[in-house]
């Protein structure tokens, strides 16, 4: 397995729809471990093939470091339920923004060997499913930021701007 470059913001890959998968091929098998170790490498909860320059239906998601899901031909079938919060991307380094996301998705994906399968989440991993799927379609969280774009140092000053406050 090797790391693979993270495609930043700005790199028009990020803008495309992805293909589907049609069969899992070595080289495919590899591309997902270099997925998981990518992420991994840079402490993200998940990753999208585009991601890393390959128009293809792939994603891997791990919310809790111990879960990797790896999605193939994604398909969100069933969504519920709302959640506002901040949302990053390993292609939009040191930033963050409000999104709004649904609270509870069920999704179709298929594994490595090809086989459908079904997998639900909730709170973050509901988050990570519908932003890694928009990854496929070319959507980026931006265009859906409620408010502004922030960088992560002047959100943890926020942060502790806020426990300031409840000192007064
Ligand atoms: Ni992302």
């Amino acid at each position: 397995m090797a790391l693979r470059n993270i495609r930043i913001m700005g790199d028009k890959v990020l803008e495309k729809a992805c293909r589907p998968v049609d069969s899992v091929t070595p080289r495919i098998r590899q591309l997902v471990g270099d997925m998981l170790e990518t992420m991994y490498d840079a402490y993200g909860v998940g990753l999208a093939a585009p991601q890393v320059g390959i128009l293809k239906r792939i994603v891997v998601i791990d919310t809790d470091g111990e879960h990797p899901h790896i999605l193939i031909n994604p398909e969100i079938l069933e969504t519920s339920g709302e959640q506002t919060g901040y949302e990053g991307c390993l292609s939009l380094p040191g930033k963050s923004g409000i999104v709004t996301r649904p609270d509870y998705v069920r999704v179709r994906a298929f594994d490595l060997d090809m086989q459908p399968f079904e997998l639900e989440g909730e709170g973050l991993l509901a988050r990570a499913i519908c932003h890694e799927c928009d990854h496929l379609d070319g959507i980026l969280y931006t265009s859906k930021v409620e408010g502004e774009l922030k960088n992560n140092e002047e959100l943890q000053d926020e942060e502790n701007e806020e426990e300031d406050g409840d000192e007064e």
